[in-house]
């Protein structure tokens, strides 16, 4: 049986006077899996996010959360999501606990149901100690884990992050891909911008790369990489001086074979499993001693580079010159 769709992007477009932050931007997210909406910074990623969460009407085309069209059913669709963006949304001088309440109220729930609910959403983001002082005093992981949190007190089934893991530090992102893979696991749906290639490939089923408003690329990481060309042949021999001779043998197998011969290592790129297996069975015969035989598949890096002609460069955490943000911040 086919999976039921979660949310859908219909050929999205969105002007800014003479600006096209989005030029036709479509895709589908299966229920239950990750999206993950790749990009450089002005790409259209939170213009993207902004439509389809309905706090920005598109120009043209339309969007679906749960069923519900963004444009004609925007009640709707805000009750089946939840988001947190690149500007917080959490009440400094509201501790931890309160914030969560509160956006449980605006939200309709009884107070009966809210406390428990927020003592479990505080313990699953390592909050419990912190519940009691106010937001202010929280570090930056800890206050994106509160948004999280706050975005979640309605157990919304689906999650729109915009940039969720910016600016945190590598130890913080990490606690946070965990409890994004624990949502996920159970049963909620995410769409999540970064424009970190690393984030897309450790979290994303499925990867959508965005530059200057289009879709460029879409498919799983896998998909993406297999894109970027030839994977290379890694080989490391035990013995340095069969160096030349394992350099010979290689070439007849693959191409652009390089030696580094202060780690005794062969890199060459070689199309596929089948070249592996040749070299690994021409090795075999040679006699040659090796360590280690693998191939290493192009980085999400190689892909994007590939893909735009460029590297993706991840903004320095000033967003002063993104609109957008200002606006929502306003
Ligand atoms: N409210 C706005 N007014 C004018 N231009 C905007 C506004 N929001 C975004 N833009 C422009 O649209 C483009 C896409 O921006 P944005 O969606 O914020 O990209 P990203 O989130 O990928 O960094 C940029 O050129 C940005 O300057
Ligand atoms: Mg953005």
């Amino acid at each position: 049986m086919a999976q039921a769709t979660a949310v859908e992007a219909i050929d999205l477009v969105k002007h800014f006077g003479p600006t096209v932050a989005v030029d036709g931007v479509s895709f589908s997210i299966p229920q239950g899996s990750v999206l993950g909406l790749l990009g450089p910074n002005g790409a259209g990623k939170t213009t993207i996010v902004r439509m389809l969460t309905t706090l920005s009407v598109p120009t043209s085309g339309t969007g679906k959360v749960a069923g519900h069209d963004v444009v004609k059913a925007p009640g709707a669709v805000r009750s089946s999501m939840g988001l947190t963006g690149q500007a917080a949304t959490v009440d400094e001088l509201l501790t931890g606990r309160e914030n969560i309440r509160l956006i449980g109220r605006l939200y309709g729930l009884p107070m009966s149901y809210l406390k428990g609910a927020a003592d479990a959403l505080l313990e699953r983001f390592s909050l419990t100690d912190a519940a009691d002082r106010i937001a202010k005093t929280y570090s930056g992981g800890m206050r994106r884990r509160l948004d999280l949190a706050v975005s979640l007190v309605a157990a919304p089934p689906v999650l729109f992050l915009d940039e969720p893991t910016t600016g945190l530090d590598p130890r913080s992102r990490a606690d946070l891909w965990d409890v994004l893979r624990g949502l996920v696991r159970d049963g909620t749906t995410l769409l999540l911008t970064t424009q970190y290639l690393e984030e897309a490939d450790q979290m994303a089923d499925q990867i959508v790369v965005i530059d200057k408003g289009r879709v460029i690329a879409a498919g799983t990481p896998n998909e993406l990489k297999d894109r970027a060309g030839q994977a290379s042949v890694v080989l490391t021999v035990t013995d340095g001086a069969d160096l030349p001779r394992a350099e010979l043998l290689l070439q007849d197998c693959a191409t652009e074979v390089h030696v580094e011969e202060a780690s005794r290592r062969l890199t060459a790129k070689a199309s596929g499993l089948s070249a592996m297996t040749r070299i690994a069975s021409v090795f075999a015969e040679s006699g040659i001693e090796v360590d280690d035989l693998g191939l290493k598949r192009p980085s999400l890096d190689d892909v994007f580079l590939h893909l735009t002609g460029h590297r993706a460069e991840p903004a320095a955490d000033t967003d002063t010159d993104d609109p957008a943000v200002e606006e929502a911040v306003r």
